[in-house]
């Protein structure tokens, strides 16, 4: 994630596997992370889904559902409702519907390219769209088609922007002070690659709840979500900020200086007292702005 909260620089790269989305991410590489990604921060999901219980919908829709935590959970808070679960990569949804499954919930699964196959899915009265919308390269546009897919008085969240995470102390007892502010700015610069690689893409001011009124949606705000998983973290969320490490180290080389690789080698050092998997003071801190719009009537 970048200092928006996004993930940036420390994705899993393609190598000629030919079925992406038009980026180079090879998502399906990427299940077991976003999967654990998505049950560690299901406290913003379950937050940001109590803002909109009064909703009735008939049909829902998780663009780019990724694994279906969030998917799940829409379909256990709408039982009444056709939950579709959509993504590019059929391995994501196949693990989408074993959730499903696992949890008893009823979920139906659709795969689609982002932006090219959007206008095929609607009509729906709610549309949940959480850091899909920044691997698009022309971001307005794909607010644009999200927003086209709602029937009047349908809502549409999408989640982008936020608090950068937090995992370690200042002082880590070794190594320089400050190293997770230097993995923020390492996980910035990486987004902005990221994004400025994708096809197509079209630099916009991200101001997210002016995108999504531009897009012809009213009643536009964003409420932000705290995760605080305070030390000492359970096995789940350590596992996440290990693999978090993980990518960082494999992704940082031009970011970080070679006494900061140390550090992060040291940490990852699954010996080392002072490592992620042992030490008692790693929590995870970090929030997601979830901006919310309704379609008007004409
Ligand atoms: C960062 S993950 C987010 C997953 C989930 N929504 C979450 O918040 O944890 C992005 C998801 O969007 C999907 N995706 C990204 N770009 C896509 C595209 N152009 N077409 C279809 N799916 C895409 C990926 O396969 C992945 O599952």
């Amino acid at each position: 994630m970048n200092q928006h909260g996004q993930r940036g620089g420390d994705h899993g790269h393609r190598e000629g596997h030919g079925h992406g989305h038009g980026d180079d991410l090879d998502w399906a590489a990427m299940a077991d992370m976003l999967e654990l990604e998505g049950e560690t921060l299901i406290p913003y999901v379950r937050q940001a889904l109590a803002e909109l219980r009064h909703l009735d919908p008939h049909r829902v829709l998780d663009i780019g559902s990724g694994p279906g935590v969030a998917a799940c959970r829409l379909a256990s808070m709408f039982p009444e409702a056709e939950v579709v679960a959509v993504d590019g990569e059929p391995e994501l949804l196949a693990r989408a519907e074993q959730r499903a499954e696992r949890l008893g919930v009823r979920l139906r699964t659709r795969q689609a390219r982002f932006p090219e196959d959007l206008a095929e899915l609607g009509p729906a009265d709610l549309v949940w769209s959480a850091q899909v919308v920044h691997h698009v390269g022309d971001q307005q546009d794909a607010l644009r088609r999200l927003a086209a897919l709602l029937d009047v008085g349908g809502v549409l969240a999408v989640v982008e922007g936020g608090l950068p995470p937090r995992w370690l102390p200042r002082d880590l007892g070794f190594g320089r002070p400050g190293l997770q502010e230097r993995l923020t700015v390492a996980m910035a610069e990486g987004f902005d690659r990221m994004r400025a690689e994708l096809p197509g893409s079209v630099a916009v001011v991200e101001d997210w709840p002016g995108m999504l009124r531009a897009a012809g949606l009213t009643d536009v705000r964003s409420r932000t979500f705290l995760v605080d998983l305070p030390a000492p973290l359970a096995e789940g969320p350590r596992r996440f900020v290990r693999r978090s490490l993980e990518r960082h180290r494999a992704a940082s080389d031009e970011f970080l200086d070679a006494e900061d690789l140390a550090t992060l080698d040291r940490l990852l050092d699954p010996a080392d007292p002072a490592g992620v998997d042992r030490r008692e003071d790693l929590f995870l801190l970090t929030a997601r702005t979830v901006h919310l719009g309704r379609r008007p009537a004409l």
